[in-house]
């Protein structure tokens, strides 16, 4: 059945910290320099919330020349059992791709995008059976045409969403903790592009870091720490919760769903 494998999250790939962290992209969230063994600490916590929720965590060794190397989300899109990988948007994470495609042409069929194609994989939300693809700074239209291709060869919906420069990505600002609802950071997104989403739970845009939150069945949900009106309304709504100290993350504009690609 189209959609499972999200809720699933059986598996996972994440990568170790870079020691090379402090040097990691920083723009929209960080007021510090992003540090190497804060985010270690963070890094152990997230994997084992991932395990505590049943994921069998595969840890890929830190990759030193990459500082942004942990946010191994924006490296590859799984449709069911092929993977897309991407032509990283930044030109400070061209390469990164490489060593997560080694892993994943173990196991999966390994589609490659042309030249002129940019993704970065945190612009990809699996909502239901609809695959949502941002047009970012990191994006292109031709990342994301071809994205639509496979995913439309696939079965599934797509449906494309300016991304404003006020954020990073697609799922910087929002996310699915369980199929029909999102969650939503105000001030961002153009609601009316999410017309066809059955239920949006709305944060203040104080907590916008909080929109991102890794669903998993049972309406059970891990969520950034230190977030007290989104921990409130996630409750109202029947959540049960799970928090990650995730502030050196945030340091390097990361969010829980950067840190792994869900496999099966
Ligand atoms: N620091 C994550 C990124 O900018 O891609």
């Amino acid at each position: 059945m189209p959609g499972v494998y999200d809720r699933k999250k059986n598996s996972a790939i994440t990568r170790s910290i870079s020691p090379s962290y402090s040097n990691a992209l920083s723009t929209y969230f960080g007021e510090q320099t992003p540090d190497f063994s804060m985010a270690e600490g963070s890094h152990n916590a997230y994997v084992a919330a991932l395990e505590a929720h049943g994921t069998d965590v595969t840890i890929l060794p830190p990759l030193s020349k990459y500082p942004d190397s942990c946010f191994v989300e924006d490296t590859a899109v799984m449709i069911d059992e092929k993977v897309i990988i991407s032509n990283m948007g930044h030109p400070s994470r061209i390469g990164e791709e490489v060593a997560v495609l080694e892993y994943l042409s173990k196991e999966y069929d390994i589609i490659r995008m042309p030249e002129k194609c940019k993704l970065d994989g945190g612009d990809v939300v699996f909502y239901d059976d609809c695959f949502l693809i941002g047009l970012s700074t990191r994006t292109n239209e031709e990342g994301a045409n071809f994205l639509n291709d496979e995913i439309k060869k696939s079965g599934y919906d797509v449906k494309y969403i300016k991304i404003p420069e006020s954020t990073l990505h697609l799922t910087t600002v929002c996310s699915t903790p369980r199929p029909g609802t999102m969650i939503m950071a105000e001030g961002h997104l153009n609601l009316e592009e999410f017309e066809f989403v059955e239920e949006i739970i709305k944060i203040p845009n104080s907590e916008s870091y909080a929109a991102n939150v890794l669903g998993y069945s049972n309406d059970r949900v891990i969520i950034a720490d230190d977030f007290p009106v989104t921990r409130r309304k996630l409750m109202e709504h029947g959540f049960s919760i799970t928090s990650v100290d995730m502030s050196p993350i945030m340091q390097a504009d990361g969010s829980l769903t950067c840190l792994s690609v869900f496999l099966k």
